[in-house]
C-alpha cells in the first residue's frame, strides 16, 4: 500500500437516493494543509464525518497510518474535528474547556499541558475566563486548543473561521497555518471560500455535488482548471465555445465564434473535431488600442469596450466582441487612470500559454 497517512479509495455516502459522496478517492501526506472546497451542499461536511468515524461510508474504504477504519469508533481514531460552532462548554473557563479531554495525566499533569496549548494559540493567561467573556477569534483559538489537546494526527477543520468577519478572518488564516506548520500536524479544512483555501492550503480539493473533480494546489487549480466549474470557482474567467480544428505540437487551434483561437494543449488534449471550452483569464489579455499588432500574436481579437470599472488594484474592462459576445478583460491599475473608455475600440490579444482547454 502506499505510505499516505490518509488513503480514501472509491468512497461513496448514499442518504436515500441522495448521493452525499460519489467515488471520492484522496491520499493525504502527513504534514499536509488540505482544504475541501465547494458550495454548500457538495458534501464537504459528510466527508469530514466520515474521516473522522461519525458516518460510515456506504461503500469504499478509508485507512489511516495504512489502518482499515471501517470498525474503528470516533474516540478511537488519531483524529479529532473542530465544529464551526465551537462548541464550548459555557459554565466552564477557558483551562477546563481546553482540558476537558485530557484524562490520565494527573492533575499537574493537565494544568501543565493546558498551558503549553494556550500559549500555543496566544492565550496564555485567559484560562481563567469564561467563553462568554471572550471575543469571537479568541473563542475559535480556544476550540482550537481543546481540539488539539490529545495530539491527533490529522485536525478536521469544518469552516472554522466561518462566524468571524472579513479582517479579522484574513489575520486568523495565517496565523492557524502559521500553527499548521510549527505543529506539523496534518490540518483538513473545510470552507466554501476559495479566496480562504489558497491562503490556507498546501493543496485544495474542489469538490462538485458529492464528486471530488480536482486536486492540486493553488496555481494548478486556478491557472489549469480541469472543468468549467473549477476554472469559474476559483475567480473570473471568459469561456469561448469551440470546436478543436487541428493541433500542432503542444498548441491546439480552436475555430470559435471570435475566429480561430489558438491554446497550450497538454498531451492528453482532446483532438480535432472535439467540443472544447477556451478557459481565458481576464488579466492574461493583453488590452490595446484598436489595429494595434499586440505582441501576443497568434490570438488578436477586435472589440468596442462597453464599461470600464476601477477596482483599485485594477481595472475591468467589458468588451463587446463582432459576434456580440463579451470579454471580460483586467489590467493592473499600477496607480494610473483607465486608458480607455466606453465606446473605444480596442485590440484584444493572448499568447497560446495563458488559455486552457476544456471539455464543453
Ligand atoms: N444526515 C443526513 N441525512 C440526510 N441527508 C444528509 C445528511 N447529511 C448530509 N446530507 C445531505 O448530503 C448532502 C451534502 O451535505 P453536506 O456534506 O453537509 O454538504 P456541505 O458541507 O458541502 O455543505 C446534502 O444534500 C445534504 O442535504
Ligand atoms: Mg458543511
Amino acid at each position: 500500500m502506499s505510505t499516505a497517512l490518509l488513503s480514501l479509495a472509491h468512497v461513496t455516502k448514499a442518504f436515500g437516493a441522495d448521493m452525499a459522496l460519489d467515488d471520492v478517492s484522496l491520499d493525504l501526506a502527513a504534514g499536509e494543509f488540505f482544504c475541501l472546497l465547494g458550495p454548500s451542499g457538495c458534501g464537504k461536511s459528510t466527508l469530514l464525518r466520515l474521516i473522522a468515524g461519525f458516518e460510515a461510508p456506504t461503500s469504499g474504504t478509508l485507512h489511516l497510518a495504512g489502518e482499515d477504519m471501517a470498525a474503528r469508533p470516533p474516540h478511537r481514531r488519531p483524529v479529532n474535528m473542530m465544529f464551526q460552532s465551537y462548541a464550548l462548554f459555557p459554565h466552564m473557563d477557558v483551562a477546563a474547556n481546553v482540558g476537558y479531554g485530557l484524562k490520565g495525566l494527573g492533575r499537574a499533569g493537565i494544568a501543565a499541558r493546558v498551558d503549553e496549548l494556550l500559549r500555543l494559540v496566544r492565550l496564555d493567561g485567559f484560562g481563567r475566563r469564561r467563553p462568554d467573556t471572550l471575543s469571537g477569534g479568541q473563542r475559535q483559538r480556544v476550540a482550537l486548543a481543546r481540539a488539539l489537546a490529545r495530539e491527533p494526527k490529522i485536525l478536521l477543520l469544518d469552516e472554522p473561521l466561518g462566524a468571524l468577519d472579513r479582517t479579522l478572518r484574513d489575520e486568523t488564516q495565517g496565523e492557524l497555518r502559521a500553527l499548521q506548520k510549527r505543529l506539523g500536524t496534518t490540518f483538513i479544512v473545510v470552507t466554501h471560500d476559495p479566496g480562504e483555501a489558497m491562503a490556507l492550503a498546501d493543496r485544495i480539493g474542489v469538490m462538485d455535488r458529492g464528486r471530488l473533480v480536482q486536486v492540486g494546489d493553488a496555481a494548478t487549480l486556478y491557472e489549469r482548471p480541469a472543468t468549467r466549474f473549477v476554472a469559474g470557482l476559483l475567480g473570473d474567467v471568459n469561456l469561448i465555445a469551440g470546436q478543436v480544428a487541428d493541433r500542432t505540437g503542444d498548441i491546439a487551434r480552436v475555430e470559435t465564434g471570435l475566429g480561430s483561437l489558438h491554446a497550450g494543449v497538454q498531451p492528453d488534449a482532446p483532438g480535432a473535431g472535439a467540443a472544447v471550452v477556451v478557459a481565458l483569464r481576464p488579466e492574461r489579455i493583453v488590452l490595446g488600442p484598436a489595429d494595434t499588432a499586440t505582441d501576443a500574436e497568434p490570438n488578436a481579437l477586435a472589440g468596442h469596450v462597453t464599461e470600464i470599472t476601477y477596482l483599485g488594484d485594477r481595472i475591468r474592462h467589458r468588451v463587446r466582441m463582432a459576434d456580440g459576445s463579451e470579454i471580460r478583460a483586467t489590467v493592473a491599475a499600477g496607480g494610473q487612470a483607465p486608458a480607455f473608455a466606453p465606446g473605444d475600440a480596442v485590440a484584444l490579444g493572448f499568447p497560446p500559454g495563458a488559455a486552457t482547454l476544456l471539455p464543453a
